[in-house]
């Protein structure tokens, strides 16, 4: 596990240093939320001391200050997709960027959006919604390795106007093949939006390579702070979308009778933005950029198999993930005979953080994993095979006393 200097980074993760529960932390919850750098943290302090004013708006000193900044910061989110500037519409996060599409989409009765088992519900019930106007949602299944279908996109109708699917879900950790499902949607005459909070922070991601038409990820899970995430929109199809919300800064110019809207990206960004948020992400992809997503992809892949196979060995636990064609750091389990709240309130106890529950994704959790529940670690460049060494003995201390497996 040489790709990244671990410790050197680590010094960087100012909340790495704390005690929780009397142990040192180790942090499991990174497809949650990532730790956040200090590079991003007093970046942020440095926005609000040095640079803070309404951008686009004012011609002052401090206002082309904050201009200048929110335009670099797109410039790097773009060159980090491999897209152009004006493709980067800046959002909340993922899920605000994709019920924005919900809204701009031009789908009607009868056309068909085809979403998957494997979905965050971020990416279901915006198309759920949409039942209301006549438009079918069709769900692609998974194998049971946690792989899609890929039969279902080969024979889909015609009617499939939206194809949208996880880079790399958030449960079972698979890496879908977003590149090919592209090719044969697009042959299909479909539109592609990939979902990818969780791979954009874990792995170069180029959305000319993988030829998708929309791209949604979080700034949050990818060393970012809170409030700001990213719409990638193909510039040539941008002009089938209507407009979501309406305000300050998306117009042209607006007479009582006549508006003539901007361009991409400010036709989605209505009113005042997060500056602060998009700077943070500008500074944290500085940060991805300095280590290398190669580097950073590589370091995850070592610490998913180091992991997997750490806790394959423990009798008495349930795995659900790391079986599929390729797959994150990102492990679901259960204890036999435990819900999964008190294995993760007993972990808490040993200072480690995971998460619990369904993960949002419950379709996925009842009917595919078929439990109530499900543990889940997720693991990012931070963290080390010591962590999952302790883990792993925490759990098998777990299973012991508790489980009956
Ligand atoms: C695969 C996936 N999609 C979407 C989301 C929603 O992200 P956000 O809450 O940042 O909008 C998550 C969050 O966990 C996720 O893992």
């Amino acid at each position: 596990m040489n790709s990244l200097n671990v410790q050197r980074l680590r010094k960087d993760f100012p909340i790495l240093k704390k005690k929780v529960n009397g142990h040192n932390l180790i942090y499991f919850d990174s497809a949650a939320t990532s730790q956040k750098p200090k590079q991003v943290i007093d970046g942020i302090k440095y926005f609000y001391e040095n640079l803070n004013s309404n951008p686009l708006r004012s011609i002052h000193y401090l206002a082309e200050r904050a201009t200048e900044a929110y335009s670099d910061a797109r410039d790097k989110v773009a060159k980090f997709i491999n897209a152009a500037p004006e493709e980067i519409v800046f959002v909340r996060n993922t899920t605000e960027a994709i019920n924005l599409l919900s809204f701009a989409l031009p789908l009607a009765k009868d056309d068909i959006v085809a979403t998957t088992y494997l979905e965050h519900h971020s990416n279901l019930l915006p198309w759920f919604n949409l039942r209301n106007k006549g438009v079918m949602v069709e769900i692609v299944d998974v194998d049971k390795n946690m792989d899609l279908d890929l039969s279902y996109y080969e024979d889909m109708s015609e009617k499939t106007k939206l194809v949208t699917l996880s880079h790399e879900s958030n449960v079972s950790g698979t890496i879908n093949d977003a590149k090919k499902i592209s090719r044969i949607a697009h042959k299909k005459g479909a539109m592609v939006l990939v979902d990818a909070a969780q791979s954009v922070p874990h792995l170069p991601v180029d959305v000319k390579e993988l030829d998708v038409d929309f791209l949604a990820f979080s700034g949050h899970k990818m060393l970012g702070p809170f409030g700001i995430g990213v719409l990638y929109v193909r510039k040539s199809i941008s002009n089938q979308l209507s407009n979501f919300l309406s305000g300050g800064e998306m117009i042209k110019s607006v007479r009582l009778n006549d508006v003539v809207y901007a361009d991409l990206p400010n036709r989605f960004e209505a009113g005042t933005q997060n500056i602060e948020g998009a700077y943070g992400l500008g500074l944290a992809i500085d940060y991805l950029n300095a280590i290398g997503m190669r580097n950073v992809e590589k370091y995850g892949h070592a610490l998913a198999l180091e992991l997997f196979e750490k806790m394959g060995q423990i009798k008495g636990l349930e795995i659900y993930g790391g079986k599929s064609r390729n797959f994150g750091a990102i492990a679901a389990f259960n204890v036999k005979g435990l819900h999964s709240h008190d294995v993760a309130y007993f972990l808490d106890k040993k200072g480690i953080a995971i998460r619990s529950g369904f993960h949002c994704a419950q379709p996925f959790v009842e009917d595919k994993l078929r439990v109530n529940g499900a543990c889940r670690a997720s693991l990012y460049l931070y963290n080390t095979s010591h962590e999952i060494d302790t883990f792993c003995g925490e759990l098998k201390k777990i299973v012991n006393t508790y489980g009956r497996g």
